[in-house]
Parts: C-alpha cells; sequence; structure tokens
C-alpha cells in the first residue's frame, strides 16, 4: 500500500510537469534530457483510444464508462462493468477500469453454467435438447411395458440445477396369461369322473421375464366330478400386477336307462347302477332260477349289453321213485332240511312246524326246500310243502341218512347232498339260520344275504 501511495505521489508531479510545458514538449525534452535522466514510462495520454488495450468479453457484455464519452472505451480512466450472457457466470472482476499503466485494474471471463449430469433410469432413458447446459430440456421415456411416474421432463436453471424431481419409471403392465380352451370329457368308465390333463398356461410380461403362474383349483391330470368346474390361473410380475384366465372342464357321465329288476328277483349293480360301464347282475329269490344273461354291461352308446333276465319258479318232480331221482334235481341248487316226527300230534313237531311256517321266506333267501316225514307205517307220508312223496322216496331217505320214525329230528344237507348237522329238538329260525349262516353259506351267499335280509318282513 505504501508502495503504490508513494507511485500515485509520483505520477502526480510527472503529471503537474507534463501539463505545464504540453507545447514545448520537444524543446522541454532537451532541456531535461540534459539535466537528468527522465523516467521512460508512457506519458499519460487522456485522448488515447486505445490506452488500455480494448476489452472483449465472450458470451458476455461490456458496459463501459469513458470520461470522453461512449466511444472511447480505451481511455484511461473508462470504467467498465462486466456482464455474462444467460447460461454464464462471472469468473472474475465485474468491474475495471484503465489505468494510468495501460492496463485494466481486473480481468474477468464468463464460464459457462453446466447442470449436472442426470442419472440414468434403469427401465428409461431421457434425451437433452442441449446436454446440460442452461435451459436444455431433458425429456424422459420408459421402457415398453413401464410407466413414467413425476414429471416427465426436467429444464437446466440459470442457478445450475435442474428443475422437477427425477421421474422414475414403474412397471405397471400387468402380464399376459391366456388358458387353455374350456374342454368336456366323458366319465371314464365305471366312473363318475374322468381325468382331464392339459398343459398349464404360460404367461408373459413385458419387464420380468418368467413370472411364476399359480393354479387355483384342481389340478390336471386329476379326477374331476360330474359337471362343470372352473380353474383359474393367475400370475403376479416383480411389481405385483396381477393377472388371470379360466376355463371350464365340464365332465359328462353317460347313462343307460335304470334296468328294471326281474320279477321274483333283484339285480346288483357296481358303479352308479346305470353309469357308462356300470356292471349289473340278476339275482333271484329264493325258489327261483334265473335264465338268460348273468350279467349286463351298460356301454357306451347308452344301451345295455345283451337280453334281460327273468327268474323262473324251480320245478321238482315230486313224483320220482327213487331217492337218487329226487336228490339230483336240488344238486348245487337247493340246501334241504328234512324234519322228521312219528306223528302230526307230536309236540316237538308242532312247536318247529310253527316256526319253520314263520320262517318260509328265510328259508328261500338260504336256498332252503323243506322235507317232511311224517308218521310211521303204515300211515307214513312224505311230502315238500303240499306234493306228496313216492314211498320208494321215503324210504330211500330214512335209510340212506338213517333217519327214525320214533322221534323227531331234523337233518340239514347241503347243496352237495351232503349230511352236515342233525337235530333232535325244535329249533327256532333264529338258531336254524344263524347254523346255516356260519356253516353253509359260501362268501358270495353271505355278502347277498346281507344286501337282501330285509326282503323277509
Ligand atoms: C351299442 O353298441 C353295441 C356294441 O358296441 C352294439 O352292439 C349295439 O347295437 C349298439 N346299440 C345301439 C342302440 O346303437
Amino acid at each position: 500500500m505504501a508502495v503504490t501511495m508513494h507511485g500515485v505521489v509520483v505520477i502526480l508531479i510527472f503529471y503537474v510537469t507534463v501539463s505545464a510545458g504540453t507545447e514545448e514538449m520537444y524543446s522541454n525534452y532537451e532541456l531535461v534530457s540534459e539535466e537528468e535522466p527522465i523516467d521512460e514510462g508512457p506519458r499519460l495520454d487522456y485522448n488515447d483510444p486505445t490506452w488500455c488495450h480494448p476489452l472483449s468479453l465472450a458470451n458476455g457484455e461490456l458496459s463501459c464508462v469513458s470520461p470522453r464519452g461512449r466511444s472511447y472505451s480505451g481511455t484511461l480512466g473508462t470504467r467498465c462493468e462486466m456482464t455474462c450472457d444467460r447460461g454464464y457466470k462471472l469468473v472474475g472482476k465485474s468491474s475495471v477500469h484503465c489505468l494510468a499503466n495501460r492496463r485494466w485494474s481486473g480481468t474477468a471471463f464468463c464460464r459457462q453454467i453446466r447442470c449436472r449430469v442426470l442419472h440414468l433410469n434403469p427401465h428409461g432413458r431421457y434425451t437433452c435438447s442441449q446436454g446440460f447446459v442452461v435451459d436444455s430440456r431433458c425429456d424422459y421415456t420408459c421402457k415398453a411395458g413401464y410407466r413414467i411416474i413425476g414429471q416427465h421432463s426436467r429444464t437446466c436453471q440459470p442457478d445450475g440445477s435442474w428443475s422437477n424431481n427425477e421421474p422414475v419409471c414403474t412397471d405397471d403392465d400387468p402380464p399376459k396369461i391366456r388358458c387353455p380352451m374350456s374342454r368336456a370329457k366323458y366319465a371314464d368308465p365305471g366312473a363318475l369322473t374322468a381325468k382331464v390333463a392339459w398343459d398349464p398356461p404360460v404367461a408373459t410380461d413385458t419387464a420380468d421375464k418368467a413370472p411364476e403362474v399359480i393354479l387355483v383349483g384342481q389340478e390336471p391330470n386329476t379326477a374331476f366330478k360330474e359337471g362343470s368346474t372352473v380353474v383359474r390361473y393367475k400370475v403376479y410380475d416383480l411389481a405385483r400386477n396381477r393377472a388371470g384366465c379360466k376355463f371350464i372342464v365340464r365332465v359328462v357321465v353317460r347313462r343307460c336307462e335304470v334296468l328294471n329288476p326281474p320279477l321274483h328277483g333283484y339285480l346288483s349293480c357296481s358303479s352308479d347302477t346305470n353309469n357308462y360301464g356300470a356292471v349289473c347282475e340278476y339275482h333271484c329269490e329264493g325258489g327261483h332260477e334265473r335264465t338268460g344273461t348273468s350279467s349286463r354291461v351298460c356301454q357306451f352308446n347308452h344301451s345295455w349289453s345283451g337280453a334281460p333276465a327273468e327268474c323262473r319258479q324251480m320245478e321238482f318232480r315230486t313224483n320220482v321213485k327213487t331217492v337218487s331221482a329226487l336228490m339230483d334235481q336240488f344238486y348245487e341248487k337247493r340246501r334241504l332240511l328234512i324234519v322228521s316226527t312219528p306223528s302230526l300230534m307230536n309236540q316237538e313237531y308242532r312247536l318247529q312246524n310253527l316256526m319253520i311256517q314263520k320262517s318260509r321266506c328265510g328259508l328261500d333267501l338260504r336256498h332252503v326246500t323243506v322235507i317232511e316225514l311224517l308218521g310211521s307205517a303204515p300211515q307214513e307220508r312224505g311230502r315238500i310243502k303240499t306234493k306228496p312223496l313216492h314211498p320208494g322216496v321215503i324210504e330211500g331217505l330214512r335209510q340212506a341218512f338213517r333217519i327214525s320214525r320214533t322221534y323227531f329230528s331234523m337233518l340239514i344237507l347241503d347243496k352237495n347232498g351232503v349230511d352236515r348237522e342233525r337235530f333232535i329238538t325244535p329249533m327256532s329260525s333264529d338258531e336254524l339260520f344263524a347254523y346255516i349262516d356260519d356253516f353253509l353259506l359260501d362268501e358270495e351267499e353271505r355278502d347277498r344275504l346281507e344286501i337282501h335280509r330285509d326282503f323277509c318282513v
């Protein structure tokens, strides 16, 4: 500061000297140079329009005030104010003046203002009108399947910041899924259901490569019940956008008309009795024999195979003369219960007769025919129900199975005519049936008996 002050003083003296003898400058010069060497510094010239070099400011504007007028912007003492164009920022002194030493009091330049580089959105992009300089507008777009959230553009502002906030690209495009065609299938034979298969649908999504498909409902290749079943699929992408589809599986049960049981018989049918593949077996009540097919199948074309069977009354001839001729007729068809009594007045017989009369249906169910041997010679009789037996047959039975005429007894023969059990006291029907059920019936007969137990009421 002290040096500067000193300089100013020196200049002032110099100035006074020069201004005093402007006219005789050359003569003076001679004089001065003789006396003492004068400083060779520039002489102050207020008229020199280029005392200081002309100022220029790229991307900015100068506003200079000269003591000598507007066009003398380089004259000594000129003061210039510098401002930068829009988008530029002044670096240096905003105000300078032209000094006596022919220099400007400071320097400055305009630096372009740049906004920071914008982030790249992972699911979108932007394009800018002029890069990252002031007033450049950057427009954001999102990839297919994404939607922009926020302002669609940002502009670089004169203060170097961006307008608005950065938008985001969100996936709001739901995945796409297409279900298989609805389908109908006939129930499998002998079933009310059908196995139905299909290929699970594949979902696509613009953002998510392989979104997971979820089945809501019955799995493919499992048994679907009769009627319509809705099968749904749903799918979510990573952004939890949802899509779904559905189709219908219809199962049709083909049926035949319901079969009528035969007169004096009944049917036992498998599955649902008259659906495709169901099998119905014909059975006859006790005392009746089946003629015709034993079973029929409900076919695909809604008709039953074969023809209906009939149950015919079993016919036994009682007018045969030998035991074997009588027995042959029952072979493998009927069991025999032979009841023998010395007299119709026998108490045990009367009791037994009463019980047997009441249980005739139960006996028939168990395929039992009753043969009665009554009294003793000469009034001896034999009968099956009301039909009399030949005396030779009565005698033959007594001998073959050693049946006494002198006391009450009962004998059970199986279907092969084999003597199985003998009773000498009256049996209640329950006791009799319990014995037959336990020891004489085969498995199949036992099953049927179970089904038709209520038949006798
Ligand atoms: C049903 O099909 C069977 C054999 O598949 C055939 O014998 C029968 O005639 C058909 N019935 C009808 C009514 O078409």
